[in-house]
């Protein structure tokens, strides 16, 4: 098993790559800590973003009442902003809002999301998300994601079980971490992602592409389940 030290390097590394981008990807740039933007500090940014801010990583939760997340950002040593802030202060952003508000973030942080590592949590619902849900059943939820966020380096990740069973695991748990599948076009931001889960308890699992991200959205075989990695990728017929 890899130390601490090495893990944490990894990332930086991962990060420094993803951040430079293909063409200049120079390591070197980064700090030990990344600077997280948790967009939603309800049931989901609550219970992931703790995870980070504890791991070591500069964690900025926003919403539109950032004022009302001061006690859970201060419990942890984060700071709390407006979304605008939050993107603007961070290197990597975290999804965790209701989709209905995907196209209000797609204008007001859209732009500034280009070329950040974005983690995507959202799921559409029939009832909460009305015709949001219909695109998701239509185009997928990697696809539907990406038309809000163009440019943006887009991970599916933390969307397939619900937040207490996030919870109940990230300290561990017998038998191997619990299995996080995520999926993304982009293989540097896929490499912090997969940091990011390893700092918040977790065991990443990568099933693909964006549009792979079906065979774990919310209604798929995929979804909702507590396994270990290698269950995991037996129950996705992913090579082990
Ligand atoms: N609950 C779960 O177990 C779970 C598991 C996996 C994935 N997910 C997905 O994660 C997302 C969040 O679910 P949740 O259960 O955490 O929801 P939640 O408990 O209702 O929290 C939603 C958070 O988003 C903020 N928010 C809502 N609209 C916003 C906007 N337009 N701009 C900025 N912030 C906004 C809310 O704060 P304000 O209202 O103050 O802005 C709140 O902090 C959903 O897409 C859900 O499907 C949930």
């Amino acid at each position: 098993m890899r130390s601490d030290r090495t893990r944490r390097a990894a990332l930086a590394l991962g990060l420094a790559l993803a951040l430079a981008g293909p063409a200049a990807a120079e390591p070197g740039k980064t700090a030990d800590h990344i600077k997280i933007a948790v967009i939603g500090g309800g049931n989901i940014g609550g219970t992931i973003g703790p995870l980070w801010a504890r791991a070591g990583h500069a964690v900025t939760f926003a919403s539109r009442h950032p004022e009302a997340l001061k006690p859970l950002a201060e419990s942890v040593g984060a700071r709390t902003g407006t979304p605008e802030e939050a993107v603007a202060a961070s290197d990597v952003v975290f999804l965790a809002v209701p989709y209905r508000a995907y196209p209000d973030l797609a204008r007001s942080i859209g732009p500034a999301l280009k070329g950040k590592v974005v983690l995507d949590a959202g799921n559409a619902t029939k009832a909460r998300d009305g015709e949001l849900y219909d695109a998701v059943q239509a185009e997928g939820i990697g696809a539907t994601s990406a038309k809000f966020f163009p440019g943006a380096r887009l991970v599916r990740a933390f969307n397939a079980a619900n937040y207490r069973v996030f919870a109940k695991n990230a300290a561990g748990r017998e038998g191997g971490r619990m299995a996080i599948p995520i999926a993304g076009d982009d293989p540097a931001a896929l490499k912090v992602a997969e940091g990011l889960v390893r700092d918040a308890g977790f065991e990443p699992v990568v099933v693909g592409g964006l549009a792979d991200a079906s065979k774990f959205a919310m209604g798929s075989p995929g979804f909702g389940h507590d396994l270990t990695a290698p269950d995991l990728r037996t129950k996705l017929g992913l090579a082990r």
